[in-house]
């Protein structure tokens, strides 16, 4: 009996197996971005869920009602960036299993079909002596884990092994070993970093066009409610989670609420600085046909060491943005998020960095200093006098919920029942619309995937947020440029 018992216990600490899991009944998703979408379709997708109901909600648009996701949603844009182009080879791999969805252009309804999707190369480059961050907090151990070239390095590394199966896939990516090769490779006359290279299998989707599609495909299973609303706060008892209380009143009950709100989570859930949103930069000029027709040949431009980047045009838009630390921006919160447990005792008011966008404040811009960044990743990608001075038609900030180490926050909370979170994007999920879902509902069934156990964890250790002036967080995976700890009010005043 004894000996029984110890080998069966030795036996389940070598291999994890699936905890038994029962279906919820009812389960509701807050937010249908990329995460909460992708997550629904899962879900509607499996048998195990058949008996279950699927409710997902979203912030409606006043001007939109019923808009899904909402129009200020990071997974909404003009264009997104597909790539298996990793350091870390967990998401390469996960990179490589969604472009064999993306690159699906046969038919109209096929993902990549309809302009969804452009393979249209990506340039990757980085340099040997990376820009220190300046104004840092020097408590903070600033120092990225990688360099921007130690990113680059090992993502060639890895497409090259995830390219080894397929010898048309490895003709296809091409080291760039000095500025001259990266500027023949990049076709403008411009050029960018010392070392890098060309990945003619990556390439980057229609962000807005996919989820349209997507939302169309998840619609299309008959499975699940949209409910256009806005999410105030959970409801709860002394153990669990019980649901969603929507600004006019109305309460949504559900035995298992996965919160999937993005940047926004952090003011429905304490989510003691594990994940922070940040603002990003983005910016896009109006440009002739004759313009586009030069750059038709050009892959999408991304320089590590920076995080500026360069999107093919289309539409005779062309689209510069910067991954970067972002802007933090400290809002003090009327409605107080789910405490960290139950156990713990609420304060009157909180304060945590949430996004501010265009949708509620039309005349936002982008600040001085992230535009002239901008400028300056034109100047050097696409040198042309013509594009010196033209004035962006229109500039965004795109909101980002940033993890310390760019990996995604996909766990059940660990003190509240009938709660699951799916955010801490970290800037980089679009790619994996095709995907994450299913790998986010293999979690939910308490079987998360072995190779992002621990990544996608919820971990109770990190610093917390600071209440007022800012955040104690920064994503330190190598691929951000930029200075740290930008507030944007203070950005946005000088
Ligand atoms: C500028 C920029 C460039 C990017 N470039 C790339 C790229 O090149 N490649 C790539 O793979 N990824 C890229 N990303 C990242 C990618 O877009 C995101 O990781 C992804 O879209 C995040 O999806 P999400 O579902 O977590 O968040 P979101 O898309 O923001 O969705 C959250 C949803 O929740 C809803 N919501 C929030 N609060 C509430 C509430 N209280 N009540 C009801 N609904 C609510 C929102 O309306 C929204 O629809 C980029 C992101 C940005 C901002
Ligand atoms: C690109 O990276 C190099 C270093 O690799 C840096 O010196 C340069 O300023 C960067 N350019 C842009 C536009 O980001
Ligand atoms: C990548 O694609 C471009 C544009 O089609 C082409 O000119 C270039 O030779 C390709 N490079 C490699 C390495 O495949
Ligand atoms: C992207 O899709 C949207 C919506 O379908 C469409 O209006 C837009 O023209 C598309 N843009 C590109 C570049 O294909
Ligand atoms: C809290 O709600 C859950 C789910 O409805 C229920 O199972 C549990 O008994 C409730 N606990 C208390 C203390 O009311």
């Amino acid at each position: 009996m004894a000996a029984a018992a110890a080998s069966s216990s030795s036996s389940s600490s070598s291999i994890p197996s699936p905890r038994p899991f029962s279906p919820p009944s009812s389960i509701l998703i807050i937010g249908s971005g990329v995460f909460g979408l992708s997550t629904a379709l899962a879900l509607a997708s499996r048998d195990v869920f058949a008996q279950s109901s699927i409710t997902v909600v979203d912030r409606s648009d006043p001007s939109q009602p019923g808009a899904f996701p909402s129009p200020d949603a990071a997974s909404v844009d003009t264009s997104r960036i597909i790539r298996a182009d990793y350091a870390d080879p967990a998401y390469a791999a996960l990179g490589d299993e969604a472009q064999v969805q993306w690159r699906k252009q046969e038919k109209p309804t096929d993902l990549g079909a309809q302009g969804r999707y452009h393979e249209a190369g990506l340039l990757l480059v980085g340099d040997v002596t990376p820009p220190a961050p300046a104004a840092a907090p020097a408590s903070e151990g600033l120092k990225p884990k990688l360099t921007g070239m130690d990113y680059a390095r090992m993502s060639w590394a890895n497409v090259l092994s995830l390219a080894s199966k397929d010898s048309r896939l490895a003709a296809r990516v091409r080291e760039l070993p000095n500025p001259d090769a990266i500027r023949d490779a990049l076709g403008t006359g411009g050029s960018s970093g010392s070392w890098g290279y060309l990945n003619n299998n990556s390439g980057w989707g229609n962000a807005t066009a996919s989820m349209a599609w997507f939302l169309d495909t998840v619609k299309q299973t008959g499975r699940v409610d949209f409910i256009p609303g806005t999410v105030i706060s959970l409801t709860h008892n002394d153990t669990t989670v019980t649901g969603a209380k929507l600004s006019d009143g109305r309460v949504l009950s559900a035995d298992l609420v996965v919160v999937a709100a993005g940047a926004w989570t952090g003011g429905l859930v304490d989510l003691a600085g594990q994940a922070v949103a940040t603002g990003q930069v983005l910016g896009y000029m109006d440009i002739t046909e004759a313009e586009q027709e030069k750059l038709a040949k050009m892959p999408v431009m991304l320089n590590l060491s920076t995080g500026l980047f360069i999107i093919p045009p289309a539409d005779r838009v062309l689209k510069i943005a910067r991954h970067a630390y972002g802007y933090i921006n400290p809002t003090t919160l009327n409605n107080i998020p789910l405490p960290l447990s139950p156990q713990t005792r609420t304060t009157s008011s909180t304060t945590v960095s949430l996004p501010r966008t265009s949708l509620a404040d039309p005349s936002l811009s982008i600040p001085a200093e992230g535009a002239a960044d901008l400028r300056r990743a034109l100047s050097e990608m696409i040198p042309w006098p013509a594009l010196r001075d033209r004035p962006f038609s229109k500039t965004r900030l795109c909101w980002y919920s940033d993890t310390a180490t760019g990996d995604f926050l996909i766990d059940y909370h660990p003190r509240w029942q009938g709660l699951f979170v799916a955010t801490g994007d970290s800037g980089h999920a679009f790619k994996f619309l095709p995907v994450i879902g299913d790998k986010i509902a293999d979690c939910i069934m308490r079987d998360c995937p072995l190779e992002f156990r621990g990544k996608w964890d919820w971990k109770a250790t990190t610093t917390t947020t600071v209440a007022g002036s800012g955040v104690t967080l920064f994503t330190k995976d190598g691929s951000r440029g930029g200075t740290p700890g930008l507030v944007l009010a203070n950005a946005l005043a000088e």
